[in-house]
């Protein structure tokens, strides 16, 4: 289950696309009779064989259920378990295995600490503090224990680039702020938000800090100790491991802190009609059997992003990133929603006459797949005044190739629909 550390090393700081395009075998499809372009990162990453054969590896020798066998299957399996939240401790640089949940996703994990966290704590003139650029899954947990306590709901604006205003923040985040909830990489935009930074302005107030790292993971090397946030969240499906598992990091003190949010077996000490108690952080916050196999094809996921290295991922996705910018604004009618001058593998955009589901539709005849419409982030939309827009999302095995066709595929659109 181990992934052969230095195997998929690019060679002088570079990343050998070819070579690492083979690793995924589903870039060898043809869709709609031409070779797959993927293009739809931001929604979810395609998975190396080492993860397809790890998730295939762990089912047939390895599969029980954890914690709670003597049999030497059932250890196995909670070896594995245990390895794999290790493994997402190294990927984060947490302080303590301890520290990491394993849960469904990031909107799971937002969840999880909207519910355990905030909502005990909040009271009526409490504020939560969130950016105009998050994804619906970082905005509804907020405004529900918002209308349970009775607290408000406040957002940090951004301007016309799609960078976070940060002195508004420094004005919006105040003595009543409880909780700052930001996104690390915005979904729709592109932007990367300033996360030391907010922290700091949290900081200085008392409120607690939760990223929403699941646009952000796959490209940008997080240490969630040098961030200085309070609680981390991605999901496994966005950086090439499975469906079905992610990450919420949490700093012990604040985990430990929080009550249950689901009960059920394996978050228990002990259990009688006349009283429960709970197990210590992780396990309290993962009642019920876990997705066993995902956390060890995550791991693996984990395990092969770092082998590459996060830092020569970026600068390949940045040379896209500018590559695809170039081209497409040379595009007559199309514009780009989301300028910021730091942005993060994200393109979307606009073509004047044509709609973003259209322009979907045309490219997915040529087998490009992207995604169109409001990316789950309407007051995005809201916030330039679109319905949607058409957006690229590269990953580390997409090259200038990729880009070409995008381009060639968005012309042939808007000669469709001249
Ligand atoms: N949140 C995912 C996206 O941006 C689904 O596409």
């Amino acid at each position: 289950m181990k992934v052969e550390r230095g195997v998929f090393a690019p060679a002088r700081g570079d990343l050998d696309v070819a070579r690492l395009r083979a690793d995924f075998p589903i870039l060898a499809e043809c869709v709609n009779g031409r070779p797959l372009v993927y293009l739809d990162n931001g929604a979810t990453t395609q998975k190396p064989r080492v993860v397809i054969d790890a998730l295939a590896r762990y089912y047939e020798r390895d599969n029980a259920n954890v914690h709670r066998g003597v049999h030497t299957l059932s250890r196995r399996a909670t070896d594995a378990y245990d390895a794999a939240r290790a493994t997402a401790q190294r990927f984060l640089n947490a302080a303590s295995a301890d520290e990491i949940v394993f849960v469904r996703g990031t909107t799971e994990a937002i969840n999880l600490v909207a519910s355990s966290h905030a909502r005990p704590r909040l009271a009526a003139g409490d504020e939560v503090v969130v950016t105009a650029m998050e994804h619906h899954s970082n905005i509804v947990p907020w405004q529900l224990a918002c209308e349970a306590a009775g607290a408000r709901l406040v957002v940090i604006p951004i301007d016309d680039a799609g960078s976070l205003r940060i002195d508004q923040a420094e004005k919006l985040i105040g003595p009543r702020t409880r909780i700052v909830a930001v996104t690390h990489v915005s979904n729709a935009l592109g932007s990367v938000v300033p996360v030391a930074r907010v922290v700091e302005l949290a900081h200085r107030h008392g409120a607690v800090v939760l990223v929403d790292g699941a646009q952000a993971v796959s490209h940008i090397a997080v240490d969630v100790q040098a961030l200085g946030c309070d609680f981390y969240a991605f999901s496994g499906h966005k950086i090439f491991g499975p469906t079905g598992i992610g990450v919420l990091w949490g700093r012990a003190p604040l985990l430990a802190a929080m009550p249950p949010w689901q009960g059920g077996g394996d978050m228990i000490r002990t259990v009688s009609f006349e009283k429960t108690t709970y197990a210590e952080p992780p396990f309290r916050f993962e009642a019920g059997t876990p997705d066993i196999g995902g956390a060890v094809g995550l791991a693996v996921a984990l395990d092969y992003v770092t082998a590459i290295g996060l830092d020569a991922i970026a600068a390949h996705e940045h040379d896209l990133l500018a590559y695809a910018t170039e081209r497409l604004l040379g595009i007559p009618g199309l514009t780009i929603v989301g300028t910021a001058g730091d942005k993060a593998s994200i393109v979307s955009f606009t073509v004047d006459g044509i709609h973003p589901h259209d322009i979907g539709t045309v490219l997915d005849q040529e087998g490009i797949a992207i995604r169109a419409g409001h990316h789950c982030a309407m007051p995005v939309m809201k916030r330039f005044g679109i319905s949607g827009t058409a957006r690229a999302s590269f990953a580390l095995y997409n090259s200038r190739a990729d880009v070409d066709a995008l381009a060639a595929g968005i012309e042939s659109a808007t000669r469709l629909f001249a």
